[in-house]
């Protein structure tokens, strides 16, 4: 199963992942923590994303192009995938189809998380991260057993850099001008669901699609 996730910054692409990972044994990709992983380590390409990701603009197709085609390499993507946050533009859309011609796959279904910008904007405050595993928590609407630490490890949690309103503002302003357009780009292939319900609920409607 290969499919894409697409939908606005907090929409809750990161949460149901995890439920795909698990039900569908496939890895979950998401470009977002590649890209946080690479600014923790200071290497190059962090170096050259952290300035766009702290202001909540996008990295440069090409760099996120060339990660991902790295990434596709990595034998647990041979029976499909999650993206998560990829593609973002129409040019990463054109260059992932260059990609997955090369490596003889194709996407199944592309997932569109639709949630107003208000309730993202209400979302993203209460949001806490396990960096190391991308696990996502919300202190209201899915808060972790133990207070500020992660289920499995009871490492600690963070709040994302990013996750500041105005920054938030600005990442929603990303969306609507370069990524939604993909709705478009994907219009015969595309399943929407309402990401305004309970978390629960949106998995359920997920899953009953792609069964
Ligand atoms: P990235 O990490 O991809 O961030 P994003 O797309 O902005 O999405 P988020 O991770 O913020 O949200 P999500 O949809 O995963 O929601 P979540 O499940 O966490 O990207 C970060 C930055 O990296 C970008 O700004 C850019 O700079 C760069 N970047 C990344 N990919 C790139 C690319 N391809 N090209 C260029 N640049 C790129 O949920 C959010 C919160 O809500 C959580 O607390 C969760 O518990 C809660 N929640 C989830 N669902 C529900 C629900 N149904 N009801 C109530 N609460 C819910």
């Amino acid at each position: 199963m290969k499919l894409i996730l697409l939908g606005p910054p907090g929409g809750g692409k990161g949460t149901q992942s995890k439920f795909l990972m698990d039900e569908f044994n496939i890895p979950q990709i998401s470009t977002g923590d590649m890209l946080r992983s690479h600014v923790k380590n200071n290497t190059l390409l962090g170096i050259k994303a952290k300035e766009a990701m702290n202001k909540g603009e996008l990295v440069n197709d090409v760099l996120i192009l060339e990660m991902m085609k790295l990434r596709f390499n990595d034998p647990d993507c041979i029976n499909g995938f999650i993206l998560d946050g990829f593609p973002r533009t129409i040019g990463q859309a054109e260059g992932l189809d260059k990609l997955l011609i090369e490596i003889n796959q194709k996407i199944d279904h592309v997932i569109i998380i639709q949630v107003d910008d208000d309730q993202i904007v209400k979302r993203m405050s209460g949001r806490r991260l396990h960096p190391k595993s991308g696990r996502v928590y919300h202190i209201k609407y899915n808060p972790p057993k133990n207070i500020g630490k992660d289920d499995l490890t009871n490492e600690d949690l963070i709040i994302r850099d990013d996750d500041k309103e105005e920054t938030v503002r600005n990442r929603l302003e990303v969306y609507h001008a370069q990524t939604k357009p993909l709705i478009d780009y994907y219009k015969n292939n595309v399943f929407k669901v309402d990401g305004k319900k309970p978390i629960e609920m949106v998995k359920n409607n997920i899953f009953n699609y792609l069964k």
